[in-house]
């Protein structure tokens, strides 16, 4: 063990910067946390994607994480005395004036480190985390920019880059108190009526021959909001159930994907593919 610690501190590699936690501990918690990275070496704030299951738990144990934002649409599962998790879904089409100032009062006011996530840890959770150390003035607007390219978010989520252009300090007065506690998504009818309503935008974005700018963030959204309306309804105890809604994500993450590639005849097929998984699931669950 010493001796790998050794090697490891030798030339070429140098110790001389250790980010905090070390090097080893960050890369195994990697493992369990999807693009995981530390904003800024100054800064206790991490962000990356849904904690794997099992190893995730340990990931951000290793890193002594003591909060966490979950800004995905899929409430934290995990529970503990030692980690304090707020719930604050996001949309893809961007983070308005009140979200920004209550994710100045969340980055402002919990115990650091904090590790924000969303899904994939590379559009939504970037983004809040800019928008967040904006509004407490600890970063400028450029370095919230900066950690966009960074992190891979995606040309096409434009409202994600305005968010974080339109930035501002708030005096920790004027940030809204957020406690994540009236977030209520779970129940499955109310779920499918957000779902429905996404799915209506893209109809409407498919006949107008998908000219609409925010068609990739409503295909994303529809991910999203399916993800939520399965993971946790009594339903998916149905084998045949869980088949059908993993066969609607998967159709309608196909979508997002063709949008974002600026595919439209390829769009439009996927999009009627969705359709179809939409209607055999309810012919046999619902009607
Ligand atoms: C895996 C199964 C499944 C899939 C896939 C599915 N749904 Fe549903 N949906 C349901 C069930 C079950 C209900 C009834 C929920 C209830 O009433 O408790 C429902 C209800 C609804 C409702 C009525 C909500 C209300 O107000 O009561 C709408 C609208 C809806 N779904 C739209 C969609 C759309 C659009 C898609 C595809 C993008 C979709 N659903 C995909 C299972 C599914």
């Amino acid at each position: 063990m010493y001796l790998i610690l050794l090697v490891l501190c030798a030339p070429p590699f140098g110790c001389d910067d250790p980010p905090v936690p070390g090097p080893a501990s960050a890369s195994a918690a990697r493992d369990g946390l999807p693009n995981l990275q530390r904003v800024d070496p100054e800064l206790d704030v991490w962000v990356g994607g849904q904690p794997h299951p099992g190893i995730g738990e340990a990931a951000l144990a290793a890193l002594g994480i003591r909060s966490v934002i979950v800004v995905d649409a899929l409430a934290p599962l995990a529970d503990s005395d030692s980690i304090v998790r707020v719930h604050m879904p996001l949309k893809y089409s961007g983070i308005d004036a009140m979200e920004s100032g209550q994710l100045a009062h969340l980055v402002g006011s919990l115990e650091r480190p904090i590790y924000i996530h969303c899904h994939h840890g590379t559009n939504r959770a970037p983004a809040a985390a800019a928008v967040g150390l904006v509004c407490t003035g600890e970063w400028s607007n450029e370095q919230g920019l900066s950690l966009l390219e960074r992190s891979g978010t995606d040309d096409a989520f434009k409202g994600l880059f305005e968010s974080v252009r339109a930035a501002g300090v708030l005096k920790k007065a004027d940030r809204p108190v957020y406690d994540g506690a009236s977030v209520r998504i779970e129940d499955l009818a109310v779920s499918m009526a957000a779902v429905d309503d996404a799915f209506l935008e893209l109809e409407q974005a498919s006949k107008q021959g998908w000219l609409d700018a925010d068609a990739p963030a409503e295909a994303a959204r529809l991910v999203d909001l399916l993800r939520v309306s399965f993971e946790r309804t009594s339903l998916n105890e149905d084998l045949l159930f869980r088949k059908l809604a993993e066969g609607c994500i998967e159709r309608a993450a196909e979508l997002e994907a063709s949008l974002l590639a600026g595919e439209r005849d390829l769009s439009l097929k996927r999009f009627m593919a969705v359709e179809a998984t939409c209607s055999a699931c309810h012919d046999r669950f619902r009607n």
